[in-house]
C-alpha cells in the first residue's frame, strides 16, 4: 500500500437496504496533516458494529447521522503518527471514534490514550470495549438480574449477547440463548456455560420452543433482534419481566418499515417493562465496568470470541456478515500490522 494514500469508505448516498458498494464506496485521498491540537492516528483495528447501519440513515437517533459525502465512522484503535498536542506523543496507542480509513485526523481531546496492560489491542474493541460494556451496564443497570431468574438472550452467540449470558450466569440466573446454527449453539453451552439454547433457524414455532425452555416464563429478555422473535418472546413473559432493549438487528436493513410488535399488549398483561438504553450514556462509569470485566476475565469467568477480517478493503463485505450471521464473535477489521 502507498503510505501517502488514505483509503476511506465514504457514504456516497444513504443505503436503501443492505449497504452496497455504490452507496458506500472506497476512495483514496491524501494522508491528513495534524493542525494545532490535533493528532493523526494510523488505524490498526476498527470495530464493525450493527449500529453503524443506523448512523448511515437519517432517522432520529442517539447521534446525528453521518453526513452524505463524508467518511463512515467506527470505533478504532491505532498508533499516533503525528501529534500537535501535548497530550499525545508519536507512537502512543489511541482509541476513538475513528472511521473506515487508514488514517484518522482528530482533535486530541476526541481520542483516549490506551495503556494495553498486556492485553491484545483488539480487546479494547471487544470484551474491554464498548461491546463488553454494553452487556455489563445493560444487564446490570436495566435488566437488574436476581439469583434464580430466567434470562433469555437473543443474538446470543454474538459479541454482546454471549457476554450478557455469561454475566447472567455470574449473577445466578438460569440463562437460555437463541442463536442461528448448531455450531453457535454448541459454543454457548460448551464454552460459555449457558443452561440451554434454541437454534431459532431450526425452529418452526419459536413461541412454543421458548415456552418449553422457560416453563416459568422469562424474567429478563435481552433484546438484540426484534421482529418476529420479539413477538414470540412477548407471549412468554413472567410477571414483572424486564425487556432490555439493546438492538433490533432484524430490522436495520428493512426497505420499508414493518408493522410494530403484535404482542406488545403482553407488557400490560404481565406488568412488564421494556427499556431501551445506549452504552454511550455510561461513559463516565466505563472505568468501573472495565475493572469488573478485567477481573472476571482474569478469573476465567468470561469467554469471548473475536472475528478478525484482514484488510480495510474488505470492510463492507465484512459488515454484511453481521446481518446474515457469518460472524462468529466480535467483528473487527485489521487494517495494519501493530
Ligand atoms: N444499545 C447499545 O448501546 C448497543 C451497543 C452495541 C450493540 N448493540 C446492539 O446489539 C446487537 C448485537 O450487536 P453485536 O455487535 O454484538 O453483533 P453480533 O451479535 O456479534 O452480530 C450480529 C448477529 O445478529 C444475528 N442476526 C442478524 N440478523 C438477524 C435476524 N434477522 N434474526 C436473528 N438474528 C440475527 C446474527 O447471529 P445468528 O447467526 O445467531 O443469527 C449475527 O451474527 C445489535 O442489535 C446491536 O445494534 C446495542
Amino acid at each position: 500500500m502507498d503510505p501517502a494514500v488514505n483509503r476511506q469508505f465514504i457514504l456516497k448516498s444513504r443505503p436503501v437496504a443492505l449497504p452496497t458498494p455504490e452507496e458506500v464506496p472506497m476512495i483514496e485521498s491524501p494522508v491528513p496533516e495534524a493542525g494545532d491540537g490535533e493528532i493523526v492516528i494510523r488505524n490498526l483495528y476498527i470495530s464493525l458494529d450493527p449500529a453503524i447501519r443506523g448512523w448511515m440513515s437519517d432517522e432520529p437517533n442517539y447521534i446525528e447521522p453521518i453526513p452524505v459525502g463524508t467518511k463512515v465512522w467506527a470505533t478504532g484503535i491505532g498508533r499516533v503518527v503525528q501529534s500537535n498536542s501535548p497530550d499525545f506523543e508519536v507512537g502512543d496507542i489511541a482509541l476513538g471514534m475513528n472511521a473506515w480509513e487508514d488514517y484518522t485526523l482528530c482533535p486530541a481531546e476526541a481520542a483516549s490514550k490506551v495503556d494495553p496492560m498486556g492485553m491484545p489491542l483488539t480487546t479494547y474493541l471487544s470484551i474491554l470495549g464498548a461491546t463488553g460494556l454494553t452487556a455489563y451496564f445493560g444487564l446490570l443497570d436495566v435488566g437488574e438480574p436476581k439469583e434464580g431468574e430466567t434470562l433469555l438472550v437473543s443474538g446470543a452467540a454474538g459479541a454482546v449477547g454471549s457476554i450478557v449470558g455469561q454475566i447472567g450466569k455470574i449473577k445466578g440466573c438460569r440463562v437460555i440463548g437463541m442463536a442461528g446454527g448448531e455450531d453457535k449453539c454448541r459454543w454457548l453451552i460448551d464454552e460459555c456455560g449457558f443452561d440451554d439454547v434454541i437454534d431459532y433457524k431450526a425452529c418452526d414455532d419459536l413461541a412454543a420452543a421458548i415456552a418449553d425452555k422457560c416453563p416459568d416464563g422469562v424474567d429478563i429478555y435481552w433484546e438484540n433482534v426484534g421482529g418476529d422473535m420479539l413477538d414470540a418472546v412477548l407471549l412468554n413473559l413472567a410477571e414483572r419481566a424486564r425487556i432490555v432493549f439493546c438492538g433490533w438487528i432484524a430490522t436495520y436493513n428493512d426497505e420499508e418499515k414493518r408493522p410494530g410488535p403484535k404482542n406488545l399488549w403482553q407488557l400490560l398483561a404481565k406488568s412488564a417493562r421494556m427499556e431501551g438504553f445506549v452504552v454511550k450514556s455510561y461513559v463516565p462509569q466505563f472505568p468501573e465496568g472495565i475493572a469488573a470485566m478485567a477481573d472476571w476475565l482474569q478469573q476465567g469467568k468470561l469467554q469471548y470470541k473475536e472475528h478478525v477480517v484482514e484488510g480495510l478493503e474488505n470492510a463492507l463485505d465484512a459488515f454484511h456478515m453481521l446481518f446474515d450471521g457469518r460472524n462468529t464473535g466480535k467483528l473487527i477489521i485489521k487494517i495494519a500490522d501493530e
